[in-house]
């Protein structure tokens, strides 16, 4: 337990010199989401920010990150809704896609790391797996504001790590796992697609592997727990009532890949994704259906 060492921001201008000047400062934005949350537990020392620092604000975030000179960055922020950047095509693209070069561009001014996580859905689902230097090719508008990021990451700064990653659950978010927990209550039956197929990741497992990444060489990452599930069997081990279905019989505005699997070639594997529901679900004082 460490909270008392943690260094926390609520506004930008409140940069705390005395506590941040001797230390080597790690910054996390999006502090407040799902996987900036795990950081928080996972973290000794760091500087957490939320929707105070906006990452579309490209003058906001060059001041900030001048001010407090952090060793490295983490973001977590992005906008996460698959669906509604199907609607919002402009403002998935100015998150996901232009502030994470305002980020590179920042952090390559003072010399930082910058830890960017990306999504599977930047690959189009049509093989069966996906490594890291495979050609992506989104399929939705989410992954292609994703993939935007990615690219403007790169061409901004030499020195970052793009952690892509898959299916994540977690602590403080809206997630699979409680969406089907809630379901499970209120109906008989919960269908859940059974034709899609990736890698349920904890937030809690990616976090602390990250500080790792941050060791290796610049490049980009695949990181998620091991093993490979359809979205149905996901659910199974969630809940006793989730029923099988087809993609054709849940239509949705963006399409999905169908395969998204990432295969990590770089580190050491995370653990079974079976291992890391079991112990999210203790928390719930619940237990993995078998
Ligand atoms: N969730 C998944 O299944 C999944 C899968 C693959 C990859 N990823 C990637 O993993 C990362 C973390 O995802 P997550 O699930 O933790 O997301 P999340 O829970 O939606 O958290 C994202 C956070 O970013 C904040 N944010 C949005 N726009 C911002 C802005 N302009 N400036 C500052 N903060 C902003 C959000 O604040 P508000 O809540 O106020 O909007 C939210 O707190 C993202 O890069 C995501 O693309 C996620």
């Amino acid at each position: 337990m460490v909270s008392e060492e943690r260094v926390v921001v609520e506004a930008p201008q409140e940069v705390n010199e005395e506590e941040t000047q001797d230390a080597e400062v790690i910054l996390v934005l999006g502090a407040n989401g799902m996987l900036g949350h795990a950081f928080r537990s996972v973290l000794r020392k760091a500087v957490f920010c939320g929707r105070q620092l906006d990452i579309t604000k490209q003058d906001q975030i060059s001041l900030y990150f001048n001010k407090l000179r952090p060793a490295i960055v983490i973001n977590c922020a992005a906008y996460t809704d698959v669906e509604g950047s199907e609607d919002h095509r402009d403002y998935a693209m100015l998150v996901n896609g232009i502030a994470p070069g305002y980020l590179a561009e920042a952090c390559e001014q003072i010399g930082a790391v910058l830890v960017h996580f990306s999504t599977d859905y930047v690959f189009d689902g049509t093989e069966q797996e996906y490594q890291e230097d495979d050609i992506p090719h989104p399929i939705n508008v989410y992954g292609e504001s994703k993939l935007l990021g990615e690219q403007n990451v790169m061409k901004r700064m030499d020195d970052y790590r793009i952690i892509r990653t898959s299916w994540l659950f977690g602590p403080y978010g809206k997630n699979f796992v409680d969406t089907m927990i809630d379901l499970s209550r209120k109906t008989e039956q919960v269908k859940v697609v059974n034709d899609q197929f990736g890698k349920p990741t904890y937030t809690n497992d990616l976090a602390q592997k990250t500080p790792e990444i941050v060791k290796k060489n610049p490049g980009i990452y695949h990181l998620t727990n091991d093993g490979v599930c359809s979205w149905y069997e996901f659910a199974r081990a969630i809940i006793p009532n989730a029923i099988p279905c087809t993609t054709e019989e849940f239509p949705r505005k963006a399409r999905r890949p169908k395969y998204s699997v990432l295969v990590n070639t770089k580190t050491d594997s995370l653990r079974l994704w079976r291992d890391a529901l079991a112990d999210y679900l203790k928390m719930k004082g619940r237990e993995v259906h078998t």
